[in-house]
């Protein structure tokens, strides 16, 4: 059993104990921080947390902290992350982990030169569709992966330190692509290299500073390319979608807005239907549990049994460190226009990847390209001379067929 510490009572730490409190779990909130007493107190009145202060120190070196959970604004995390060094508390600090890879990478190292657990809480890479998607990948079943497709988007933060650029860190493109870009790697391999990005980035509708809509593509070693979208001025809900193509199989996920539930309502009854939801009335997109969706039961469960066992868990603050890697490339081309690499001072995955051959052959001079079936039962066979590159087609009538 753990005893934990959460810091800050806003959205994302109400999320965190809805997922740690009432499922019959062990594991357990027993102190809460916020910045203002009444935030504090009611958090404690809400979750039944036994202690509640105003005082981070106080929370992060109370006896009955086994575990601090980061819920806090971009801009706190680091200092949080080195008062939990300071006190050596084994430490999960929510996404982005920095603001930029620099703020990241100090965090990941002076966790790890002081021996202490750091997770870091990237929910989206724990929903039971993601789990079940990766297995599959490992398993073979969709082949090389060629290219990952992530997207996120909604209407906009709920809070206002999310539109101030230099609280936030970035805008839509550190929010939410933070998520997309760490999907992506999960589906092509986390130890392999992210090269270059390329970014577009725009500022479309809100009065801010940083973007509210971009696009991104990540290129790996190996060839493949991860591609985020992401957007604070999305229309109807927030929706989550990955995409993967390999070259034996697709995989297609849609989490959040098209779940299998659809409901309709006149607009009476309860307002609340599903996160960053827009209306309440009409054709609506509930979510059944919520949290179980988005995946956060799952990865606390990982962190957990992770720090019991003396192991890593799937997502680390090295993996943060990587994501800001990215997002930081992200925004230099987003300015630039053009594929930026991706720095990174350390890498601890594999080096020198070649994008593979997967050339098929047909018989000793040709490669085989693709092979149809056409409505009157007849195959085309498609090949290429492997010397002359002649690329020309057969066709086997239905009769001679084997
Ligand atoms: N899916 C996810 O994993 C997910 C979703 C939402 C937010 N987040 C992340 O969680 C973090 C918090 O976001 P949120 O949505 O809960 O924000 P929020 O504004 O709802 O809550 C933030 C909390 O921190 C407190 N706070 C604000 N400024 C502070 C300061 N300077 N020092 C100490 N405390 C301060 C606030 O009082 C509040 O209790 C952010 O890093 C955000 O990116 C993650």
């Amino acid at each position: 059993m753990i005893n934990i510490c959460i810091l800050g009572g806003g959205f994302i730490g109400r999320f965190y104990a809805e997922s740690l409190i009432g499922r019959r779990g062990k594991d357990t909130v027993k102190v809460v921080y916020a910045r203002r007493e009444e935030t504090a107190k009611r958090f404690a009145e809400d979750y039944q947390v036994d202690h509640f202060t105003t005082s981070i120190e106080e929370a992060i070196t109370h006896p009955n902290t086994d575990m601090v959970l980061i819920a806090l604004p971009n801009y706190v995390h680091e200092d949080a992350v080195m008062l939990c060094v300071k006190h050596k508390k084994p430490v999960l600090c929510t996404k982005p982990l920095g603001r930029t890879a620099e703020e990241a990478l100090r965090m990941t190292l002076a966790c790890e030169e002081a021996g202490i657990f750091a997770g870091y809480l990237e929910d989206l890479c724990y929903t039971p569709k993601f789990l079940k998607s990766v297995k599959s990948i490992e398993s073979g079943a969709i082949g090389r992966v060629l290219w990952a497709k992530s997207r996120e988007t909604h209407p906009g933060p709920h809070s206002d330190w999310f539109w101030d650029l230099e609280k936030a860190g970035g805008g839509a493109i550190l929010d939410l692509g933070c998520h997309c870009v760490e999907i992506a790697r999960n589906f092509i391999g986390k130890d392999v290299l992210p090269v270059e990005v390329m970014c577009w980035a725009d500022t479309q509708v809100k009065p801010i500073d940083a973007e509210d809509h971009a696009i991104g593509l990540v290129k790996y070693e190996n060839g493949a390319i991860g591609q985020f979208e992401v957007s604070w001025t999305f229309r109807g809900g927030m929706d989550l979608r990955d995409e993967v193509m390999g070259t034996e199989g697709t995989i297609w996920i849609n989490s959040f807005l098209r779940t299998g539930f659809e409901m309709f309502s006149s607009g009476l009854g309860n307002d609340y239907v599903a996160e960053k939801a827009e209306t309440s009335a009409g054709w609506l997109f509930p979510v059944g549990d919520e949290a179980h969706e988005l995946g956060y039961p799952n990865m606390f469960i990982d962190m957990f049994e992770a720090f019991e066992n003396g192991t890593q868990p799937r997502e680390t603050f090295y993996d943060g460190y990587i994501v800001n890697a990215i997002v930081d490339a992200a925004y230099k081309s987003a300015k630039t226009k053009l594929w930026e690499p991706v720095e990174l001072p350390v890498w601890r995955g594999k080096k020198g990847l070649k994008k593979p051959s997967v050339y098929k052959e047909y018989d000793a001079e040709h490669w085989f390209i693709k092979e149809e079936l056409l409505p009157n039962g007849d195959k085309k066979l498609i090949i290429k001379h492997k010397e002359t590159g002649e690329i020309v087609e057969k066709r086997v009538d239905k009769k001679n067929q084997a």
